[in-house]
């Protein structure tokens, strides 16, 4: 058998053992970081593409503007009847009460994760940024 098959056997049997400690490892059990109305919620913020016009944290479409803070800034009955009138190039999307209460809730827990933009930051001289947190 040549030296080159050998190793080659040797770095097969590490990547397989390799493998088996990575992908046999138990985690932690993790918990989904929304409530379950927000997890429908935020279903139907991607089922109907509120992300192609709006914006969470400056990222997402720019046709609309940013709501990651809407909830705090404007309230949840303001943004339910946005989503009841639509408005120039908003479509009106015909949810229902109970939608339209998840996408509420699915909103005001985005809008707990923080601020955008985050005025209140401070940027050191060593590059690192210190956010304000909720
Ligand atoms: C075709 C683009 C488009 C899509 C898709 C869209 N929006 Fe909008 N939305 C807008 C625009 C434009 C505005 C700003 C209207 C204005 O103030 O004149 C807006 C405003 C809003 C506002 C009020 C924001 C504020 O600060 O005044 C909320 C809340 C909102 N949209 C939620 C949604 C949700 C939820 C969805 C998905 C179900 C969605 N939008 C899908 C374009 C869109």
């Amino acid at each position: 058998m040549s030296k080159k098959f050998l190793i080659l056997i040797v770095l097969i049997c590490f990547f397989g053992v390799y493998n088996y400690l990575v992908y046999t490892q138990s985690q932690p059990p993790t918990k989904p970081l929304l409530s379950t109305n927000a997890l429908q919620g935020q279903k139907l913020w991607q089922d109907n593409n509120c992300n192609s016009c709006h914006q969470f944290y400056g990222l997402g479409g720019y046709l609309g503007p940013d709501i990651t803070n809407v909830y705090s800034l404007k309230g949840g009955d303001f943004i339910n009847a946005m989503l009841n009138s639509g408005i120039s190039t908003m479509p009106l999307f015909h949810f229902s009460d109970l939608e339209k209460q998840n996408i509420i809730t699915f909103l005001k827990e985005v809008d707990s994760t923080g601020f955008y933009p985050d005025k209140k930051s401070i940027i050191h001289k060593n590059g690192w940024v210190e956010i304000s947190e909720k």
